[in-house]
């Protein structure tokens, strides 16, 4: 009986070590393949200043969302990390305008991305949407309280 609960639960358990490695390729893969598009990281402060530009008419000087805002909005849909790996798993593969979640802003100055996945192993997929998900711990509404935040310190002159 202990046996057999042993083995059942064998394909869910990823040891430590193994985890770290799949994370440490994750990188990898999001530095060969996504970070020409997606900065790794941006403050909610500097991303309020580039929505505040393009509502100026401006240019973003970016070519993509960030990848911390990526990983908080799509958590904020996919919260479970099963769930979350399927779904940038496949969206990086065939992306699509109705699949997406980002804000439609994104959508609008950005358009939908490549189908960069199409270009990467199964392995490489999952090591990379791992890493999406375990690299950032914001939440996509504590995200939104900080550009909220900094918005009304400055209309208080702060
Ligand atoms: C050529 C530029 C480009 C590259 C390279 C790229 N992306 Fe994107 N990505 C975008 C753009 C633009 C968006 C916003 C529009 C959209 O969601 O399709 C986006 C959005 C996303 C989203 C959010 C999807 C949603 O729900 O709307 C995920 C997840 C994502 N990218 C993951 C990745 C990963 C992982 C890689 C690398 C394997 C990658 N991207 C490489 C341009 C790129």
């Amino acid at each position: 009986m202990r046996k057999v609960f042993f083995f059942a639960l064998l394909p869910l358990t990823i040891f430590a070590a193994e985890k770290d490695e799949l994370f440490k390729k994750g990188y990898e893969v999001y530095k060969r393949s996504c970070s020409a598009c997606h900065v790794e990281y941006m403050s909610p402060q500097e991303i309020r200043k580039i929505r505040m530009t393009v509502m100026r008419g401006g240019k973003p000087p970016i070519s993509a969302p960030p990848m911390n805002e990526v990983s908080a909005r799509v958590k904020h849909f996919y919260p479970n990390e099963l769930e979350f790996v399927e779904f940038v798993k496949d969206y990086i593969t065939n992306p699509s305008r109705e699949k997406g979640v980002c804000m439609p802003m994104a959508f609008k100055l950005f358009g939908v991305m490549p189908p960069i996945g199409k270009t990467l192993t199964e392995e490489e997929k999952e090591a990379v949407a791992y890493w999406l998900y375990h690299r950032y711990k914001e939440t996509w509404r504590g995200m939104k309280r900080e550009m909220m935040g900094d918005m009304k310190g400055k209309m208080m002159g702060r």
